[in-house]
């Protein structure tokens, strides 16, 4: 065989085992991440807050709503799920089942563009452009309303647009949240304020982790900012990490756990300030069905908690 048409056979079977496992098994090999965030006050008992993003559950999923719903074990404090829990109009009871035993426990969520929109094919070279979200046909609706009643109904309260203060743990915590950055339906205007002094802390919760969001929020008083939609970058570089974020976000910030302060997006290499806020990124758990891969980038959830400043 000639030394070229050898070569290329070669790439191409590396190629096809390389997607093999970005499809078959990395996209299945669900982890549970372990974080912490020096948040709350001295002496305070630690809080542990379960983080759920980006499930985009298809209704045959039956392996990732089990894995899910095994994360009550965990005996969680408080779940936060930032969104975009479906990929098909037939997702919701599966997304409801995948949570019940979670709805136990207080829970808030705010909502992201596959809660709205099924999606559709994607070039994936679209993520490399400025603005991703341009162009294509219109997409089809998902049945939004009957997500967010099921949520509402099982105890966890909306967070799209809006602020609330919610015992947790024994302790009075204050959310505010904004509907999808990533569809341009944040409304801050609607929920910026002074954060709340009797509060043990306020918590910034947004599907799409864009600079205005989180500038907004940190400067509103927000200690901790929770998001998703990034998913890690999806198909990252061994040793190198994630080329694309899909938002205005930097791709060091693309998941775990960073800082972040008002105006940090313009000076990302800066050193952070001591009165920086805590930015936690999921790189959830789900793909679009019309891109089923993941490479060195685990779907994930995280058990992240709360601990008292030193
Ligand atoms: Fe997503």
């Amino acid at each position: 065989m000639h030394p070229v048409v050898r070569a290329g056979l070669g790439a191409a079977a590396l190629g096809a085992a390389g997607l093999g496992y970005a499809s078959l098994i990395e996209r299945n090999a669900f982890v549970l991440r372990r974080r912490s965030v020096p948040v709350l006050p001295r002496g305070h008992r630690p809080v542990r807050v379960l983080h759920l993003s980006d499930l985009h559950l298809m209704p045959n999923q039956r392996r990732k709503v089990e894995w899910v719903r095994s994360l009550a074990a965990l005996q969680p404090d408080l779940v936060v799920n930032t969104g975009d829990n479906l990929s098909h109009r037939d997702s919701v009871p599966v997304a409801l089942h995948a949570y019940e035993p979670l709805m136990e426990v207080p829970g808030v969520f705010v909502l992201g563009s596959n809660d709205y929109f099924a999606p559709g094919f994607r070039n994936p070279f679209d993520y490399f452009r400025q603005d991703s979200r341009r162009g294509g046909p219109a997409p089809a609706t998902l049945p939004t309303d009957d997500l967010v009643r099921g949520m509402g109904d099982g105890g966890w309260t909306d967070l799209t647009n809006r602020r609330a203060v919610l015992e947790v743990a024994g302790a009075a915590i204050e959310f505010v949240g904004v509907d999808d950055p990533h569809l341009d339906y944040d409304r801050y205007d609607l929920v910026e304020g002074v954060a709340d002094q009797s509060a043990l802390l306020t918590i910034g919760v947004t599907h799409a982790p864009y600079q205005r969001t989180l500038d907004a929020m940190t400067k509103d008083g927000a200690s901790l900012v929770i998001a998703g939609h990034t998913h890690g970058g999806q198909l990252c570089l061994p040793f190198y990490g994630a080329l694309v974020t899909n938002c205005d976000l930097d791709t060091s910030r693309v998941k775990g756990v960073s800082r972040w302060w008002p105006g940090a997006g313009s000076e990302p290499s800066s050193a952070a300030p001591r009165d920086a806020a805590w930015l936690e990124v999921s790189a959830g758990l789900g793909t679009s069905p019309y891109a089923p891969v993941r490479f060195a980038c685990r779907p994930e959830a995280t058990l992240l908690t709360l601990e008292p400043a030193h």
